[in-house]
C-alpha cells in the first residue's frame, strides 16, 4: 500500500476560511492525504489566505519565501513538496502570484476547492495550475459554489456554510470582489449536513456566510426561505442543542430572524452585528445603507424579542475623511449600545475598492490614538459583561478537556470559555454551572445542582483566542 501523503494547511482570517480548510482536507483525504502540523514534512502545503485587511499579500509572499527554502530542502532529500495558494489573496492576485512566486504550483480561488485534485494533477503534468474563475451565471443568477466533500464532524461545535459572497459593496470591503455575488445553499443540503454532523456527535452549529442573514435559499416546498425559517427547521434536528449564525448585516434583519430569537431556546442570544461607525456621514461614505439610528432600532427590536440578548460588532477607525467629531459619534454609539465584545480595526485601503481612491485624511498617529480609545471603551464593556457572570448559574456546552488536568472547558451562550473540574463524560452536554470567578477572559465555576462534583481550589491561568469574523 502507498504511504499516505502529508498535507499542511495554514489558514488566515475568517471562520469561512477555517471551514474551507476543513473541506479541503476532506476533499484531499480522498486522494490519500492526511493532515500534518508541520509544513516542513508536508508533501503539499496550502496557504489559505485572507485579503480583508492590510499587509495580507506581503504576509503571503514572506511565507512563500520561507516555504521555498523548505521545498528546496525537501528536493535535496529526494522528496517533492508542492505549494498551493488558496483563499481571497489567490482570488484577487492569482496571476501576480504565479508571476512573482515561481515556487507556487497551484493557485486556487474559493469557488474552486472541489477541483483541487484535478489542479494538482494539472500542476504535475503541466508544471503549474491556476483556477480563479467564478462559476458561470445561469438564468437564475449565479450558481451556488459546489462545496467539496461530505462534511465531517470535528468535535462538539461545527460551522456550516449557508451562503457565500456579498452584494452590499461597502466602499472599503474586498469581499464582493473576492467571494463574488451573494448565493445561498438550498435548505435540503444544509439539513443533510446538520443531520450528518448531529449523528456524529456535534451539538452546536454555527451557520456561516459573509452576509448570513441575507440568506434566501430554496426550501423543500419550492419557496425561498429566510434565515429565521431555516433556523427554526434546524432546531428540530435531534441532538442539536445550540444554533448560532455569523456574520449579519443590520439591513437584512427581518421578522423571521427576530421570531426565531423569540421562539427558539436553541438559538443563542448572542449576535455579531457589525456597524463599522457611529457617524451618519461616514456610514453613507462607506455605502452601508443604514444610519446610526437605523442600527439602534435594529438592536431594540432584537432586545424586544429576547431580553437576555447580547451583541458584538466590528468597527473601522480612520475611514477617509473621518473627523474627531465623527469618531466621537462612534464612541457615543458604543457607550449607548453596550457590547459584550467587539473587534476594531484601523482603516486600510484595499486595492480595487472605491474607498481606496478617496483621499486619506487621517494620519497613522491619529488612527492609532482613536483605535486605542475605542478599544479601551470596548474592553471595559467586555470586562463588565464578563464580571456580571460571577455569582450567576449559566448553561455551558462542554467541548473538551482543558489544559489543566481534570478540567473540562465549554462555552456559555455568549461564547465565554467556562472551566470546571469534572469527568470527561460531561463533554457534549449542556449543564448549569455556578460561576465563581473570572481569570482573564475565562469563567471558572462548579457544576450546579445534580450534576455537581467537587472542585479544586487552585487553578493556573488560562488564555483564550477569540473567534475572528469576516464580512457584513
Ligand atoms: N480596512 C479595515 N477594516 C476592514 N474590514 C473590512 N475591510 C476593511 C478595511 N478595508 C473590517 C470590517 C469588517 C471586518 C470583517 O473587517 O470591520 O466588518
Ligand atoms: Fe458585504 Fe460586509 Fe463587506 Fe459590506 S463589509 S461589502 S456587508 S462583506
Amino acid at each position: 500500500m502507498k504511504p499516505p501523503r502529508k498535507l499542511h494547511i495554514k489558514s488566515y482570517g475568517c471562520q469561512m476560511n477555517v471551514y474551507d480548510a476543513q473541506r479541503m482536507v476532506d476533499t484531499l483525504a480522498g486522494e490519500g492525504f492526511v493532515e500534518t502540523d508541520s509544513a516542513e514534512d508536508a508533501d503539499l502545503v496550502i496557504l489559505n489566505t485572507c485579503h480583508i485587511r492590510e499587509k495580507a499579500s506581503e504576509k503571503v509572499y514572506s511565507e512563500l519565501g520561507r516555504l521555498r527554502v523548505a521545498k528546496d530542502e525537501a528536493a535535496r532529500n529526494g522528496r517533492e513538496m508542492r505549494i498551493a495558494v488558496a483563499g481571497c489573496v489567490a482570488q484577487a492576485e492569482g496571476e501576480e502570484i504565479i508571476r512573482r512566486a515561481p515556487t507556487v504550483d497551484v493557485v486556487v480561488g474559493p469557488q474552486s476547492y472541489h477541483h483541487l485534485p484535478q489542479l494538482l494533477a494539472r500542476a504535475k503534468s503541466h508544471g503549474r495550475a491556476l483556477e480563479t474563475e467564478f462559476p458561470v451565471e445561469d438564468k437564475f443568477g449565479f450558481l451556488p459554489p459546489p462545496k467539496p466533500a461530505a462534511i465531517r464532524a470535528r468535535g462538539i461545535s461545527s460551522f456550516v456554510t449557508v451562503q457565500e459572497g456579498c452584494d452590499k459593496f461597502c466602499t472599503f470591503c474586498v469581499v464582493p470582489y473576492t467571494r463574488g455575488a451573494e448565493v445561498s445553499r438550498p435548505v435540503a443540503k444544509i439539513i443533510d449536513d446538520v443531520m450528518r454532523l448531529a449523528d456524529n456527535g456535534v451539538r452546536e452549529i454555527t451557520l456561516i456566510g459573509q452576509n448570513v442573514n441575507a440568506y434566501h435559499g430554496e426550501g423543500p416546498d419550492g419557496r425561498t426561505w429566510p434565515l429565521g425559517r431555516l433556523l427554526t427547521r434546524l432546531a428540530e434536528i435531534p441532538g442539536i442543542a445550540r444554533l448560532r449564525y455569523s456574520t449579519s448585516h443590520p439591513r437584512d434583519v427581518d421578522d423571521s430572524l427576530l421570531e426565531a430569537h423569540r421562539d427558539l431556546p436553541e438559538l443563542m442570544p448572542f449576535v455579531h452585528l457589525p456597524v463599522q461607525s457611529g457617524s451618519d456621514r461616514i456610514l453613507a461614505a462607506m455605502n452601508r445603507k443604514h444610519t446610526a439610528d437605523d442600527y439602534r432600532r435594529v438592536i431594540d427590536r432584537f432586545r424586544a424579542s429576547r431580553q437576555d440578548i447580547a451583541f458584538s460588532s466590528d468597527f473601522i477607525v480612520g475611514f477617509p475623511g473621518e473627523t474627531e467629531g465623527e469618531f466621537a459619534a462612534t464612541l457615543a454609539l458604543v457607550t449607548q449600545i453596550g457590547y459584550a465584545g467587539a473587534y476594531s480595526f484601523k482603516y486600510s485601503p484595499r486595492p480595487g475598492t472605491p474607498a481606496a481612491d478617496m483621499r486619506e485624511t487621517v494620519s497613522a498617529a491619529e488612527m492609532d490614538e482613536r483605535l486605542g480609545r475605542l478599544q479601551e471603551l470596548i474592553d471595559s464593556q467586555q470586562s463588565a459583561f464578563n464580571k456580571a457572570m460571577i455569582g450567576k448559574t449559566v448553561d455551558v456546552l462542554f467541548e473538551r478537556a482543558a489544559r489543566n488536568p481534570g478540567q473540562i472547558v465549554g462555552r456559555t451562550a455568549y461564547l465565554q470559555p467556562a472551566h470546571v473540574m469534572a469527568s470527561p463524560d460531561i463533554i457534549g452536554k449542556v449543564l448549569p454551572v455556578a460561576i465563581d470567578s473570572l481569570e482573564r477572559y475565562s469563567l471558572l465555576g462548579e457544576l450546579a445542582g445534580a450534576s455537581a462534583r467537587p472542585t479544586l481550589s487552585t487553578l493556573s491561568p488560562m488564555t483564550d483566542s477569540s473567534q475572528v469574523n469576516a464580512g457584513a
